[in-house]
């Protein structure tokens, strides 16, 4: 069986989990996560990287920076992970849901202005599969209508926009390290302010509304509950964990794009003959190899091909459904009909992607495909 995915390990987990055990403190804020944060601020240029338990905590955490209140309008991509929502609707914001761009599941930066209302508090773009929205555009509006913008870079590490890495250029931005991403602490995530004006109440919003950080720093002499907030840092352990990937990240990209370039290579032909599309990268983007997904031309043919790869045993999964028809937010959308996100949720399907991937498995994989649509 080629499965879906296969969590990377490089080997020195365990070496630095016992490392962290050794030293005696292994809850939040150790020497592991520290140079977790060193490395995330100095490689990308960060104001302030803050490690947390998920993606998903990170982005309630930004949804009470922004202060959200209830009735306060938030603009997202449909075609994103419930998380990228969630975070909002548990302040009591109202979701306005943007569609895709046309070549690629990223919001359509172009119809966002209309969504805009008096009401609207922030735009939250999610760079899918790693590869950047239109940033200029999103900060245009956001500057316009004077709105924060929280990038969700869940699957955007190591990836840039027109230079700039993912995660630096709104005023908040959140990561994943889930096991599928492309580097892991099982479950966890980061929390990534580039504006100042948060970078303190973050700190206590993260350690359950007090001003532990300070405290442990000796600014204050005790203390205390100054804040909303909750136990969104992760145990030491789990920095331990992430940061022997971190070591290896260069590795870990390098062979992430040799596979994706093969994918790319042996399904071309299949967009020359109209059968399937392959991912579009922008101009302004680069691509970190996160996913390797193929857009089927309906749901029946895309069906029928997770049939036929998993008679071969390969394991290949659909991803995201439209948000704006799910059971929980379908009577609260607006009623606007966003049908390039449910072209997507209809067609697109995520091949294998993952480290020890070998060139004679996408092989395997592609000829499958090219059988299929024979
Ligand atoms: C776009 C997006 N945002 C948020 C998340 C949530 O990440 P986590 O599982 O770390 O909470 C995911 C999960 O994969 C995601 O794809």
């Amino acid at each position: 069986m080629i499965p879906f995915n296969k969590p990377y390990l490089s080997g020195k987990e365990t070496d630095y989990i016992r490392e962290a055990v050794a030293s005696g403190k292994i809850s939040g804020d150790g020497l592991f996560t520290k140079k977790c944060h060193a490395f995330f601020e100095h490689t990308y240029g960060f104001r302030k990287a803050l490690l947390t338990t998920s993606c998903t905590d990170a982005l309630e955490m930004a949804a009470i920076l922004i202060d959200i209140q209830p009735g306060d309008e938030v603009i997202v991509p449909s075609y994103t992970f419930v998380s990228t929502v969630n975070a909002f609707v548990l302040r009591g914001a109202k979701i306005v849901f943007a569609d895709s761009e046309a070549n690629n599941p990223n919001m359509d930066a172009s119809q966002i202005e209309p969504l805009i209302t008096p009401r609207t508090k922030a735009i939250v773009p999610v760079h899918y599969a790693g590869v950047a929205c239109d940033m200029d555009a999103i900060l245009a509006l956001a500057e316009k209508h004077n709105l924060f913008v929280i990038e969700d870079a869940a699957q955007a590490i190591d990836s840039y926009y027109k230079g700039r890495p993912l995660g630096s250029i709104g005023h908040l931005a959140a990561f994943s390290f889930h096991e599928t991403k492309n580097i892991i602490s099982g479950e966890g995530g980061m929390l990534v302010i580039n504006d100042e004006r948060f970078v303190h109440r973050a700190e206590i919003i993260r350690e359950k509304g007090t001003n532990r950080s300070q405290f442990f720093r000796g600014e204050v002499d005790k203390y205390g509950w100054v804040d909303i907030g909750s136990s969104f840092l992760p145990s030491d352990i789990i920095a331990a964990f992430l940061y022997a990937q971190i070591e290896n990240l260069a590795d870990i990209q390098r062979k992430r794009k040799m596979l994706w370039d093969r994918y790319y290579a042996a399904l071309k032909p299949l967009v020359e003959r109209g059968v399937l599309d392959l991912p579009a990268v922008p101009d302004y983007a680069t691509n970190n190899a996160h996913m390797f997904y193929i857009v089927c031309p309906s749901l029946a043919l895309r069906t029928g091909l997770i049939a036929a790869l998993k008679a071969e045993n390969i394991h290949a999964v659909f991803h995201y459904l439209s948000l704006h028809k799910s059971p929980y937010y379908m009577d609260k959308h607006d009623g606007r009909a966003l049908p390039l996100c449910d072209h997507y949720a209809d067609c697109l399907l995520r091949l294998p992607m993952y480290y020890e991937l070998t060139e004679e498995d996408i092989r395997r994989i592609t000829t499958a495909i090219s059988q299929y649509f024979q």
